[in-house]
């Protein structure tokens, strides 16, 4: 029997094969290929949490603009202006290069590269939680926070900060991972305390999305590959010894 609170994932079908939830106050890696379903799987954490849980959540974006975002939630249906409003939800995008006016002509800080140090990213992150009384935060993704080193060492100890403030401050992070290679581990994945791994491969003349937990520190879970459904709802586990 473990004894710990739990957070709800919000994705039907994954808490059964995680002994009922994340750990709160943990930092779990979400990795996938391209179009797997890591930007879903964190906009599904926080909007489940914020509406139903009465979790805040804070989703930083390297990635993404904020609108776009947003407009392609629409194809789950879920309104974050209205949970954004209700200071349930904050998007912060956090992108090194921003673009204004929707044109690089006028703008050139894409081609001069800015950076963000991970303790400006950390400091961002720690104000936002504080604005809102936020319980999880989604920064999607990692990867691009790591491409704009090449010491090994530095990324190690950037990411062993982050994790140890967000840790410290008891909330629950999903750490989306760009995966290029299945034989490439990221740093990311020794240092939080679990790994998800989302996959989206060919099977015959179609594709097929499956999720496998790859650990899950002080929590029994499924060692097995379950097939994933992303439909109009977001993202669903499915797994035949139980009902999602
Ligand atoms: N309503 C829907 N029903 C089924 N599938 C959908 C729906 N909406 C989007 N998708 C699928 O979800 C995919 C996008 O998933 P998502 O953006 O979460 O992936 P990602 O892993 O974050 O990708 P990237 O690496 O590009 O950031 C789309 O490529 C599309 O195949
Ligand atoms: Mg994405």
């Amino acid at each position: 029997m473990s004894i710990y609170a739990k957070v709800k994932t919000g994705i039907p079908g994954l808490d059964s094969i995680v002994s009922g939830g994340l750990k709160q106050g943990r930092s779990i890696v979400v990795s996938g290929s391209p179009g797997s379903g890591k930007t879903t799987f964190g906009l599904q954490f926080l909007h489940v949490g914020a509406k139903d849980f009465d979790e805040p959540g804070v989703f930083i974006t390297l990635a993404q603009n904020v609108e776009d975002i947003k407009n392609d939630c629409k194809s789950y249906g879920w309104d974050f202006n209205n949970l954004i409003s209700k200071d349930k939800i904050l998007m912060i995008d956090a992108r090194p290069f921003k673009l204004n006016d929707q044109s690089i002509g006028k703008d050139d800080s894409l081609y001069r590269g800015e950076q963000i140090p991970f303790e400006h990213l950390t400091k961002l992150i720690l104000n936002s939680i504080k604005r809102i009384d936020a319980k999880r935060i989604v920064i999607d993704s990692i990867t691009v926070l790591e491409m704009q080193y090449s010491d090994a060492f530095y990324i190690r100890q950037g990411l062993q900060g982050l994790v140890q403030a967000l840790e410290n401050y008891g909330v629950t992070s999903i750490l989306l991972s760009e995966v290029i290679s299945e034989n490439q581990i990221s740093p990311e994945w020794f240092v939080s305390s679990g790994v998800i791994q989302l996959r989206h491969t060919r099977k015959q003349d179609t594709m097929e999305r499956s999720i496998q937990v790859i650990k899950l520190r002080g929590v029994r879970h499924s060692d097995q590959i379950h097939l994933v459904e992303l439909n109009d709802e977001g993202l669903r586990v499915m797994h035949p010894r139980f009902a999602p």
